[in-house]
C-alpha cells in the first residue's frame, strides 16, 4: 500500500473523531515483583543515592530529573557533549549526552579514557525519561534491556515478564561511563550499600523517605522492610528500583484531565490527522513500543536496534519514544540532536534530515500549515505536561543531590601556569569531601608526560600574591604541612598527557567537620618558567553527613 494512501485511510479514521481520550493503562507489574510501600520508598532512596556510584558522584537521579521530565536537565551544557563516531568534539556527529562519572580503575585512581579525561565521560546517547518508562516491554533506545529480569549475579531467571525496568536498572551501576569504576561488579555495589547510612549525601528529604528512615535508618534494615530480610542483593536493588519507577505514573496532564485548551485541542487534531503521528505514537501512552528509523542521522552514525537484533530493517531505527512530558525535556532525539519542539515538528515537516534506505514506511514529510505547526507544538509542550512532575509534587518529590549544592564540591581557585604543549596541569577533584569517604580521591591530569609531580597541602590559602620564583603559589606556606611525590603516568614528554592520583581516605572524626584542606600541584617540566608548570589551587572543605 502507499504511503499517500495510507496517510488518506488514517486520516480517514481519525477525522471527525471526537477529542475524547483513552486512559493509560494500569502499570504492568511482574508478578515476582509487587509493588509495596516499603519496596517503592526503598526504590525512591536508591534511585537518589550518590552512594549508589563507586564514587558517590552519581546518582540514578542525577541523569534523570522530574523538572526536566524525567531527563537530564544539564544536557545542553558543553560538559555533556558527546564526539560522536568520528571522536572528534565541534563536528556535526555530536552528542548531547549525559556526564557520569570521571573514569577510575577499580582501585579508586582516575585514568584516561579516549575523549574526556579529566572530566567526567559522557554518554554516547541523551538520557531518555525514566518517568513513564514502565509501560515499555523494552527499554533503552535499541531496546536491550528485555522483559525477561536475570539476577545480574547467576543469570538466573527472577522475573519472567513485564520486568524491563529492572533489566534495566541493573545496567548503569555497574557502567564505568555512567556510575562505576572499572570491573565493578554487581556484588561491589550490594557491598557497598551494606555500609552506607541511605541518603546521607542528600539534603531535603521528601516526607515519606524521612519517614522510612525513622522507622529503619540503615540499608540493612530498609531491605529486610521491603524484602523481609536483611541480605542487599544486586537483585533485590533492581526489584526495589523498578518499583519506585512504576510508581511514577504522569496520568494528570491536561490531555487526560480533559482540560485542553483550544490551540491545544487543534494540536491533538493535527497529531491524530494531518500529522500522522498517531501511526508510531499511539495513544494514550503516545507510543506503539515499536522502533523507527526517521533519518536524524547518517544510518552509519549508530545502528540503534540493528546491533542487538542483527535485522537489517531495524537499521539506524531507535525506540519510538513515549511523549507524556516532552515540553521538560531540554533535548530531544536519541542524540539529543535537538533542542527545541519547534525544531523536531520542523525536523516532520521536511521528512528527516537523513532519509536513508531503510527509512521507516510509515513515516513521510507531515503535510501541515504554520498554523497546525504551532498548535502541534503547544500541545505537545503543555498538553502532555503533568503539573506535578513539572513542580516535583508527589510522587514525583525528591530530596536534592549533593551535586546540586555547591557547597558538597571542592572549591577550585587561581589559576595555573602552562609547561611542555602551552597546557597548564589541572587537579582532578570531583568527589565530594565527606567525613568517612574512604574513597575520596585527588589527581593531577594535563601535566607532562612521564615527568613528576609533588602536591602540596597546606592548612590555609597563600595570600594571592605569594609566588615560588615567577610560579604563583596558592597554598600558604607556613601551613603547609604535608608534600607527596607523583611519579606521572602517560607518554613520556608529551604536554598534556600526564596524570596521577592519590586516593585519600577521609576519617569519620567529627573534629574535621568544616577544616579546609588548600592543595596546589607543582610538575617538573622544562618548558614551563624556571622548569614548573603549576595548577590552580583547591580548596577541600570537608563536611559531616
Ligand atoms: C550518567 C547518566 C545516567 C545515569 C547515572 C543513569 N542513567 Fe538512565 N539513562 C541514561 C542514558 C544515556 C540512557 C539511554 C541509553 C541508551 O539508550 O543507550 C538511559 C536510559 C534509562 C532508562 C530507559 C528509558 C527508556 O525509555 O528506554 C531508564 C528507565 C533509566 N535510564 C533509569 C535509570 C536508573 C534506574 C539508573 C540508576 C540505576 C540510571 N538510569 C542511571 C543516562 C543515565
Ligand atoms: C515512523 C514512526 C514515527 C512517526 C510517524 C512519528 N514519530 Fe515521533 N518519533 C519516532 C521515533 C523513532 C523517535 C525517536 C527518533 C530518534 O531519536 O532517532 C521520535 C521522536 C519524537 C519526538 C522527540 C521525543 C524525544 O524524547 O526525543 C517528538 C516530540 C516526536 N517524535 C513527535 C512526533 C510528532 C509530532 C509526529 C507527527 C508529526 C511524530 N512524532 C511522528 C517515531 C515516529
Amino acid at each position: 500500500m502507499s504511503q499517500l494512501l495510507l496517510r488518506a485511510l488514517l486520516g480517514h479514521a481519525v477525522f471527525g473523531a471526537c477529542l475524547a481520550h483513552a486512559q493509560l493503562p494500569p502499570v504492568p507489574v511482574p508478578p515476582e515483583n509487587p509493588i509495596t510501600p516499603a519496596k517503592t520508598v526503598l526504590g525512591k532512596a536508591l534511585f537518589w543515592d550518590e552512594q549508589l556510584s563507586s564514587d558517590n558522584t552519581t546518582a540514578c537521579a542525577t541523569c534523570h530529573i522530574p523538572s526536566a521530565g524525567g531527563g537530564d536537565p544539564r544536557s545542553r551544557t558543553p560538559e555533556n557533549l558527546h564526539p560522536g563516531p568520528d571522536g572528534v568534539f565541534g563536528t556535526s556527529d555530536d552528542r548531547r549526552g549525559s556526564r557520569g562519572v570521571v573514569r577510575c580503575a577499580p582501585d579508586q585512581r582516575f585514568t584516561p579514557d579516549a575523549y574526556f579525561f579529566p572530566r567526567a565521560q559522557v554518554t554516547a546517547r541523551r538520557a531518555p525519561s525514566a518517568i513513564g518508562a514502565a509501560w515499555a516491554p523494552e527499554l533503552f533506545w535499541d531496546g536491550r534491556a528485555g522483559s525477561t529480569f536475570l539476577d545480574p549475579l547467576n543469570q538466573r531467571v527472577v522475573a519472567t515478564q513485564h520486568a524491563a525496568l529492572e533489566s534495566q536498572a541493573a545496567g548503569p551501576l555497574v557502567s564505568d561511563a555512567e556510575m562505576a569504576c572499572e570491573m565493578r561488579s554487581p556484588q561491589d555495589v550490594a557491598t557497598k550499600l551494606a555500609y552506607a547510612k541511605p541518603l546521607a549525601l542528600a539534603d531535603q528529604l521528601t516526607p515519606d523517605l524521612s519517614a522510612a528512615l525513622a522507622i529503619d535508618p540503615t540499608y540493612p534494615e530498609l531491605f529486610e522492610a521491603a524484602f523481609g530480610s536483611r541480605s542487599i542483593t544486586p537483585a533485590r536493588i533492581a526489584l526495589a528500583i523498578a518499583t519506585y519507577e512504576r510508581t511514577l505514573v504522569p496520568d494528570q496532564t491536561p490531555y487526560d484531565l480533559g482540560t485542553l485548551t483550544p490551540a491545544q485541542q487543534r494540536g491533538l487534531q493535527a497529531f491524530r490527522g494531518n500529522g500522522a503521528c498517531l501511526f508510531c505514537h499511539s495513544e494514550p501512552l503516545f507510543t506503539d513500543h515499536s522502533y523507527a528509523n526517521l533519518g536524524v542521522r547518517p544510518d552509519a552514525d549508530d545502528v540503534g536496534r540493528f546491533a542487538q537484533t542483527q535485522n537489517p530493517a531495524d537499521m539506524a531505527a531507535f525506540k519510538v519514544p513515549a511523549l507524556r512530558n516532552v515540553g521538560l525535556s531540554p533535548t530531544y532525539f536519541h542524540n539529543g540532536g535537538k533542542r527545541t519542539l519547534e525544531e523536531v515538528i520542523e525536523f516532520y515537516r521536511i521528512g528527516g534530515e537523513f532519509p536513508g534506505p531503510n527509512l521507516d514506511v510509515r513515516f513521510s514529510p507531515a503535510f501541515l500549515t504554520p498554523a497546525e505547526r504551532a498548535d502541534l507544538v503547544e500541545f505537545l509542550r503543555n498538553g502532555l505536561t503533568d503539573p506535578r512532575v513539572a513542580a516535583e509534587l508527589p510522587p514525583f518529590d525528591r530530596p536534592r543531590l549533593a551535586s546540586e549544592r555547591a557547597s558538597t564540591r571542592v572549591a577550585r581557585y587561581g589559576f595555573g601556569t602552562s609547561g611542555t604543549g602551552d597546557l597548564a596541569p589541572v587537579l582532578v577533584a570531583p568527589h565530594p569531601p565527606f567525613l568517612g569517604n574512604d574513597r575520596f580521591a585527588l589527581g593531577i591530569a594535563r601535566a607532562l608526560g612521564g615527568s613528576q609531580a609533588l602536591l602540596g597541602f597546606a592548612a590555609s590559602a597563600a595570600p594571592a600574591g605569594l609566588s615560588i620564583g615567577v610560579q604563583p603559589l596558592w597554598i600558604a606556606p607556613t601551613s603547609w604541612f604535608a608534600s607527596v611525590v607523583l611519579p606521572l603516568g602517560g607518554v613520556p614528554g608529551l604536554g598534556g598527557s600526564g596524570f596521577e592520583s592519590l586516593v585519600l581516605p577521609i576519617p569519620a572524626d567529627v573534629l574535621l567537620e568544616g577544616q579546609t584542606l588548600y592543595v596546589q600541584g607543582f610538575v617538573i617540566d622544562p618548558q614551563g618558567a624556571e622548569g614548573l608548570a603549576v595548577s590552580g589551587g583547591a580548596a577541600v572543605t570537608m563536611f559531616g553527613i
